[in-house]
């Protein structure tokens, strides 16, 4: 199996406001190894959340093409895609997007309910506990603080145990203390489950972390 989970290649991304274009990403190829975790930084308006939905497939690029394992995921309808994105990957948002009529474990088992898991619960529960939640599992989100609601979030990205997870600016709406406790957990995720980590961020403590940092820079990346 190769060591390469995601190749990118020439991507470029536009968008249209009225009769201009806008470009966004140019011309961008890039490949993150399985396992690795990367950092994408740059200012705000550079792009960093247009390169992640278009590296998770949530977002299809203008042109170029991304190979996810031996998969051209922009040649896959979004009917072959869903069950991919479903399996392969999962998701952090900064606003969390949590469904506030489920509660906690209702909302972590739902990625794995959807494939029919017979275990989505046991899961969801060892996830919890795992994020030192155990006792909150009934809570629904308006009944857990940000860093608790972020926590959960993680676990969902967990629970049909994917590959890969992308995050955008997972600590951007927590207090320096849930930050740090944010930061720790996703740390500790990638050692423990060898779990590829893209994450896109303006945290420098977050950015610390990682094994590789791409930085975006007028619609083109720098390494390093
Ligand atoms: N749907 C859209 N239509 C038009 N322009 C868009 C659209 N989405 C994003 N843009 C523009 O594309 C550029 C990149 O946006 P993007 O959200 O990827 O930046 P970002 O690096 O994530 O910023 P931030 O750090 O503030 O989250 C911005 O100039 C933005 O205004
Ligand atoms: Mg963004």
């Amino acid at each position: 199996m190769s060591n390469i989970l995601i190749q990118a290649e020439n991507l470029s991304k536009y968008y249209h406001l009225g009769d201009q274009k806008i470009m966004v990403l140019k011309d961008i190829s890039l490949s993150i190894n399985r396992g690795e975790f990367v950092v994408i930084a740059g200012n705000s308006g550079s792009g960093k959340t247009t390169l992640l939905s278009v590296l998770s497939g949530l977002d299809r690029p203008s042109s170029g093409k991304i190979i996810m394992g031996d998969k051209d995921i922009t040649e896959l309808t979004e009917d072959q895609l869903a069950p991919v994105r479903n399996t392969m990957m999962g998701f952090v948002f900064q606003a969390f997007h949590l469904i506030p009529s489920l509660n906690a474990i209702e909302n972590i088992m739902f990625p794995a309910e959807l494939r029919k898991d017979p275990k989505a619960r046991e899961k969801a529960q060892s996830l919890l506990d795992q994020v030192g939640l155990h006792d909150r599992g009934k809570n629904f989100p308006e009944q857990l603080s940000g860093g608790e609601q972020q926590r959960v979030a993680i676990c969902r990205a967990l629970i049909n145990d994917p590959e890969i997870v992308f995050a955008d600016e997972p600590t951007g709406n927590l207090d320096s203390e849930n930050s740090a406790g944010v930061i720790q957990l996703l740390v500790d995720l990638h050692k423990e489950r060898n779990v590829t980590l893209v994450i896109a961020t303006h945290s420098q403590a977050l950015a610390g972390r990682a094994d590789r940092i791409v930085r975006l820079y007028d619609g083109s990346i720098e390494e390093g």
